[in-house]
């Protein structure tokens, strides 16, 4: 058997009500005619999905579960029980409860790492099960506004942290007592089907983050030529970059065509300086324009047209075959010390926030978390000092010479 290419996977995300749905359905109805085949599926509750392609869409039992558009083109709209999480609750519940009985403070595991709802985990195990069936080229995910899509992409390495707490305390726990004598020290024993479960999500997750951070995944933000719009899209750039995540273009909806009516023009003198804005945010990112159409664009022909309409202003938009380029977490040796790099577009100094706890580094940026397992050779050092320049945190770190050997 000869392995299948991964497919392309983009993901279609920004501010309540910019046009995401409509983005995302447009741009897989154009991929779709283009020969590919193409499945768009939202990870929103609140799915439009199906009016915009101007179908029944509803949510579907089973992650095999999509539903034919046209020619190379299917849709899915992934719930809490599209997937085998289901049962997250409980779990999650569980977890929390085990990890407070082996000793680490779950008001400090949620604070450190909000557990996410049965939804996202959902949405990421489909999405995973996709991304690996070999029968797509292209999967287009309308997303969630963005604080939950922030919160879908940071799960993988949330669950990780959980997961990499409660592992061996589950095996100490395992080991030490029996179930009986566990039962009568009022702590939780699953059966181990249970730890099973949770460790099989733990690889599935670890291999969606592999994948979404891979060059054969990306972000296309989508916004409207707005300042409040704007600012908001600018952060979830930041927000993106801390989490390893790439985004290949910025999609601005709504440009009203050009025309000297009064009110019109106002409007167009009011988007042009919008962007502007825009172009000088996302410096280096591919800028895309699309109109704002004189009705709403649902179904195929309708969003194709859309599609057809949408312009690169700024740069050069890559294929979706070509390989994405990203620019993730490196550590570079500077003579016996070492500086983490992580590039954070758009972030300034005073933004960021930092903290280490054991093994791991917290990076908080306006308000946004991600809890960085440091690389091996990092664990061994301690902070030295830390900025924001040029678009990248840089954190250096000296050896501990504690536990550093010496000589080395
Ligand atoms: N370029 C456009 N021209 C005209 N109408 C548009 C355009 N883009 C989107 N719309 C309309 O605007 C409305 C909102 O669009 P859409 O549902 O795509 O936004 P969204 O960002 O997905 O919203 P939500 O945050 O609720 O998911 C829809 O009625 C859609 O048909
Ligand atoms: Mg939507």
């Amino acid at each position: 058997m000869t392995a299948v290419a991964p497919p392309r996977v983009v993901l279609v995300t920004g501010k309540g009500g910019v046009g995401k749905t409509t983005t995302a359905a447009a741009m897989a109805v154009e991929s779709a005619r283009a020969g590919r085949r193409t499945l768009v599926m939202s990870t929103d509750v609140a799915h439009s999905l199906g009016d915009a392609l101007g179908i029944d869409l509803r949510t579907s039992s089973t992650w095999e579960h999509t539903l034919p558009v046209e020619d190379h083109l299917h849709a899915q709209a992934v719930g809490a029980r599209t997937s085998v999480a289901a049962d997250w609750g409980t779990l999650r519940d569980y977890l929390l409860t085990v990890l407070d009985s082996v000793g680490v403070d779950p008001v400090v595991a949620e604070e450190l790492t909000a557990l996410p709802g049965a939804d996202e985990v959902s949405a990421l195990l489909t999405l995973g099960h996709h991304a690996t069936s070999g029968a797509w080229d292209v999967i287009i995910v309308d997303c969630a506004p963005t604080a939950e899509t922030l919160r879908l992409l940071a799960l993988p390495e949330v669950l990780g942290w959980h997961l990499d707490r409660l592992m061996p305390a589950q095996r100490r726990l395992l080991t030490v007592m029996r179930p009986a004598a566990a039962a009568a020290a009022g702590l939780p024993m699953p059966g181990s089907a249970v730890i099973d479960v949770i460790a099989t999500w733990r690889a599935h997750m670890a291999q969606v983050r592999a994948m979404l951070t891979s060059e054969r995944a990306s972000v296309r933000i989508v916004l409207t030529p707005e300042n409040v719009v704007i600012a908001e899209a600018r952060r979830i750039l930041t927000s993106l970059s801390l989490h390893g995540y790439a985004v290949d273009a910025v999609v601005v909806n709504r440009v009203i065509p050009v025309d000297d009516d009064p009110w019109r023009a106002a409007w167009n003198a009011a988007q042009a300086s919008g962007l502007e804005t825009i172009t000088e945010s996302f410096h280096g990112t591919p800028v895309l324009t699309a109109p704002y159409l004189a009705g709403e664009p649902t179904g195929p022909d309708a969003l194709a047209d859309l599609a057809g309409q949408t312009t690169c202003l700024h740069g050069v938009l890559a294929p979706l075959e070509a390989p994405v380029r990203s620019q993730g977490l490196r550590v570079e040796p500077d003579g016996v010390e070492f500086v983490l790099v992580l590039p954070l577009p758009l972030a300034r100094s005073g933004d960021v926030d930092l903290a280490r706890r054991a093994d791991d580094l917290v990076v908080d940026v306006g308000g946004v978390r991600r809890v960085l397992a440091l690389p091996s050779v990092l664990r061994r050092c301690i902070v030295k000092n830390a900025g924001v320049r040029a678009g990248e945190l840089r954190v250096r770190f000296v050896r501990d010479e504690e536990v550093w050997p010496r000589g080395r």
